[in-house]
């Protein structure tokens, strides 16, 4: 059985903020979500996650996924570890990490719980080139790791080691349980340090194993503002890296931001300033040109996006989209259309090869196939306290600078022309025309410039 302690009840003094540490978020989700997913991707099964300030925010957050243990007060990270009793019988390996480590990916979750399968204890560590705040690791004469030393309390001498502790660890659970209690709080701090560990379990002759993370960024903690943009600059990288391994041209990855859980097709190009949010799609062959934004977004194969944002809508095989366009609210677009220059779609279909190219609102419509919209259409679909559906059918025109005034119908092959308000439904094949007749006045033109 693999099991998870999280550690999440300190305050985070240096964030500065009313929001909990570990719920502020990387890559639009919050710092604890990142390790409550990594840990299920590791086949973790149960995950205790203690809290204490700001309790609530977490709790919410997490729901009932996770267990939780309470911590009040907060008197160091051993006393946390102590709160999660509820594990105490538990068979198997216990993992425990820090709620401000967003970064940790299920690989490396996975490495540790196989490098305790021989071990009592294992102590995740990283090699930095300066070991800054962090816990240094003392190696002993045979390289086994005596003990782990606060940069607090620590000599000229042991700040200068480089090797240092990420916070994260693995048990055979029953052993830690039966050895929390041993740890005391005679240090700087007067904190009970879960570090302290180490030494116990070397006093005892049980087996203390150690695992370089060859990437020490991905075990950074976030402690203030400054190590946040560092977590969301790492997490940023690695998001695109991994879709350039799988196929995925991205011209400046320093630019584009792609959340975790995004899913990217083979030989799809992203230009620099995108972002892709949330639980959005996209297929193969899809460019994405700059200054898109894509939020739980579904976009098929072969489609273009110039400058535009989608939010909550789908967008179906070889449609292009923009420059300057915004699909939103559960709007979906069906292949070979074409959206163009600045058009709003909310809430609305729009059929097979319709297009749709210039300056129009379309918001509560449902558009057949083959639809032609001309320039500056606006679906009225606010009466100012209702909102209703427009009906457009297949092969419709609807020609230039036309207000539909909803709820109004248009049908097959239906025309609409240029300049009018369409306040009743037009029948298949009519016409319908509502603007007042032209009147020429000869000469008028030259007099009025001429007075
Ligand atoms: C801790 C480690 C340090 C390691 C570093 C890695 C100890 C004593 N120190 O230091 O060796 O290099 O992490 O990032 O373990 N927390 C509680 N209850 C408490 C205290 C802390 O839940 O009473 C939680 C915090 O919310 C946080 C985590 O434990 O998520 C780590 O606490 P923090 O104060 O940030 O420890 P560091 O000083 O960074
Ligand atoms: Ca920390």
């Amino acid at each position: 059985m693999r099991s998870a302690i999280v550690l999440a009840a300190g305050k985070g003094t240096r964030m500065k903020s009313s929001l909990n540490k570990v719920m502020h978020p990387v890559s639009n989700k919050p710092m604890i979500g990142h390790i409550v997913t990594s840990l299920r991707k590791a086949g973790v099964e149960n995950i205790v996650v203690v809290v204490g300030h700001g309790a609530e925010s977490v709790k919410d957050y997490l729901g009932d996924s996770v267990q939780y243990a309470l911590q009040e007060p907060q008197l160091g990270t051993g006393h946390a570890v102590m709160q999660a009793q509820c594990l105490k019988e538990v068979e198997g390996d216990t993992l425990i990490l820090c709620g401000d480590g967003p970064c940790i990916q299920s690989e490396t979750i996975e490495a540790a719980f196989a490098a305790n399968e021989n071990s009592e204890m294992t102590v995740l560590t990283a090699v930095l080139p300066d070991g800054e705040r962090y816990g240094r690791i003392v190696r002993g004469s045979n390289g086994n790791v005596d003990r782990i030393v606060e940069a607090k309390d620590c000599t000229e001498e042991q700040l200068a080691i480089t090797e240092i502790n990420t916070g994260i660890f693995c048990f055979k659970n029953k052993l830690l349980f039966e050895n929390l209690k041993e740890i005391g709080n005679d240090n700087n701090q007067q904190e009970y340090y879960l570090t302290d560990l180490v030494e116990i379990f070397n006093r005892k002759g049980l087996l203390v194993n150690a695992m370089i993370v060859s990437d020490p960024q991905e075990t950074m903690g976030v402690n203030d503002r400054i190590d946040l943009a560092k977590a969301q600059k790492w997490m940023t990288r690695h998001e695109c890296e991994k879709h350039m391994r799988n196929g995925v041209t991205i011209i400046d990855p320093d630019t584009t931001y792609i959340d975790v859980g995004v899913e990217i097709g083979q030989d799809t190009i992203i230009y620099p300033n995108v972002m892709i949010q949330g639980e959005t799609k996209i297929g193969s062959n899809v460019t994405i040109l700059s200054n898109s934004f894509l939020r739980n977004a579904e976009i098929a194969d072969e489609v273009t996006i110039d400058s535009s944002k989608i939010v909550e809508s789908k967008v179906g095989a070889h449609t292009t989209i923009g420059p300057m366009s915004h699909l939103r609210n559960h709007t979906e677009i069906a292949e070979n259309c074409r959206i163009g220059n600045f058009v709003e779609f909310k809430n609305s279909y729009f059929g097979t090869g319709s297009k749709c190219a210039h300056l129009t609102y379309v918001g509560d419509a449902d558009v057949g196939s083959g639809v032609n919209f001309g320039c500056g259409v606006v679906t009225v679909n606010y009466d100012g306290k209702n909102k209703y559906r427009t009906t457009i059918k297949d092969g419709a025109f609807i020609g230039s600078n036309c207000n539909l005034i909803a709820p109004v119908t248009i049908g097959e092959n239906a025309l609409l022309a240029a300049g009018s308000t369409i306040t009743d439904s037009v029948e298949d094949g009519d016409m319908g025309i509502a603007r007042s007749r032209q009147e020429n006045k000869a000469g008028y033109g030259t007099k009025y410039k001429n007075k």
